[in-house]
């Protein structure tokens, strides 16, 4: 049996307390589209019928945002710019061919280092421009301040933060919301209730891309950013029976936690009269299937909340600097308490340096998070102010150790 050094088990304390002062979104009420229990053709069927009864934004509205060709300068114009903190990759194609990109913002991006991964996934929906634009400004705004600013500074040099503008290039081009196949992306992965999209040649070339990027690379949280309405959404999205009620998810503390630092850091967002505090549990909204959000946390391990940022999914182009204004910090502190909380640290046994791969579960909720493989270094995200019991599990080594965490405010 090895020795067990613990490197670097940090109790990180929590300061997030940046507390400043419709709808067809994740979404969309006419959205009830329920799996038709394995019948995929019933599933098709729907969506087209949903898509007829879409009216599109006239031309003139769209004006003053990025096309798909601008965001891609933009994308390669911030990566010469900035190119000392960040890289430009892509993680696969759309249907029509158009790549689908991510900027990576770190102290050293491309390299693998101990240390949490944060993605941003904006235009899931077509339809849904806002979040592309928001993504942009974010990526520019922390190259501009990380060299004055305490929280972009923190972000550079303590997280690798991917940012992908549009996951659906092909929907943004003709002003819709589901991609050129005609699918909704936000409800074609795996899901957990219903096995209706489990074929995997139906899967759609976007949604593939995003499993196979979190096969790449381990990340703690995410968010996805959509519009139609102004709420910040966690899991569960769906229930076992398609009705609709809070249907908690193992982590529903921690990701109350984590949605209450967007709503609460956003200018406006939980003075909502319809979402207290600005947060909701996506079945107690409505009940979604194959969505991406849960799929994240049960499969990717990454705590993944959708926000809802601006009730209306085509403001006028001028009003994109107030949102973003209204939208900054909720964005840099949601990217921030991956480093502010939880707790985090790196195991080695004594004898070699090897690092040890284990795995992290904290009595009381049924939810494992792997150390990586190669660095052995762990993220465990938890609400702050308790104490909690944790376990650790050495697979490889029959070894199994009891740990008392911290997470203090
Ligand atoms: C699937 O739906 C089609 C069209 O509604 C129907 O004809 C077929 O019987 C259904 N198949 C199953 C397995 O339910
Ligand atoms: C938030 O501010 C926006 C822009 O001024 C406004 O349209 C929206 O109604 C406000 N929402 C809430 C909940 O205050
Ligand atoms: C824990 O979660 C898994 C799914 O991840 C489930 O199969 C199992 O039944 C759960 N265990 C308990 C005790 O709830
Ligand atoms: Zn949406």
């Amino acid at each position: 049996m090895s020795k067990l050094r613990f490197v670097n088990c940090l109790l990180i304390s929590t300061a997030i307390c940046f507390f400043l002062p419709s709808i067809a979104a994740r979404g969309g009420h006419s959205d009830y589209i329920y799996p038709g229990d394995g019948n995929s053709s019933f599933h098709v069927t729907a969506r087209n019928l949903f898509a007829q009864e879409e009216t599109r934004p006239s031309l003139e509205l769209t004006r003053g945002y990025m096309t798909n060709d601008d965001l891609e300068k933009a994308m390669k114009d911030f990566t010469k710019r900035c190119s000392k903190i960040s890289r430009l990759y892509s993680i696969g194609k759309s249907v029509n061919g158009f790549p689908l990109w991510v900027i990576e913002i770190s102290d050293r991006p491309g390299e693998i280092e101990a240390e949490p991964a944060f993605k941003y996934i904006g235009n899931v929906h077509g339809d849904e421009p806002v979040g592309r634009e928001l993504l942009l400004r974010l990526a520019n705004w922390i190259c501009d301040n990380y060299n004055k600013d305490p929280l972009a500074q923190m972000i550079v040099e303590n997280v690798h933060l991917h940012i992908m503008p549009s996951l659906n290039p092909d929907g943004f081009s003709i002003r819709k919301r589901n991609n050129a196949n005609n699918v909704d992306l936000n409800r074609d992965f795996p899901d957990q209730f219903f096995s209706f999209n489990e074929d995997l040649s139906l899967r759609q070339p976007e949604t593939m891309a995003v499993m196979t990027w979190l096969r790449d690379i381990r990340f703690t949280a995410s968010a996805t950013l959509h519009g139609g309405a102004l709420v910040a959404n966690f899991p569960w999205d769906g229930t076992e029976d398609k009705r609709k009620y809070y249907y908690a998810c193992p982590d529903d503390e921690t990701f109350r936690f984590l949605a209450r630092i967007y709503s609460k850091s956003h200018r406006n967002m939980s003075l909502s009269k319809e979402f207290e505090e600005g947060i909701t549990n996506g079945a107690s909204w409505y009940p979604i299937y194959g969505g991406m959000q849960d799929w994240n946390y049960i499969h990717g391990g990454c705590f993944e909340l959708t926000l809802e940022i601006s009730d209306n999914k085509w403001p006028r182009a001028s009003e994109l600097p107030t949102i973003w204004d209204y939208n900054r910090k909720s964005m840099l502190n949601l990217v921030a308490s991956l480093v502010k909380t939880g707790v985090h640290g790196r195991i080695f046994s004594l004898d070699q340096g090897k690092p040890l791969p284990g795995l992290v579960v904290v009595k009381g909720i049924n939810y494992t998070v792997k150390a990586h493989q190669r660095y052995a270094d762990y993220h465990r995200l938890l609400a702050p102010g308790q104490k909690y019991e944790g376990l650790m599990f050495f697979p490889h080594i029959q070894l199994k150790i009891r740990v008392i965490m911290f997470v203090s405010v």
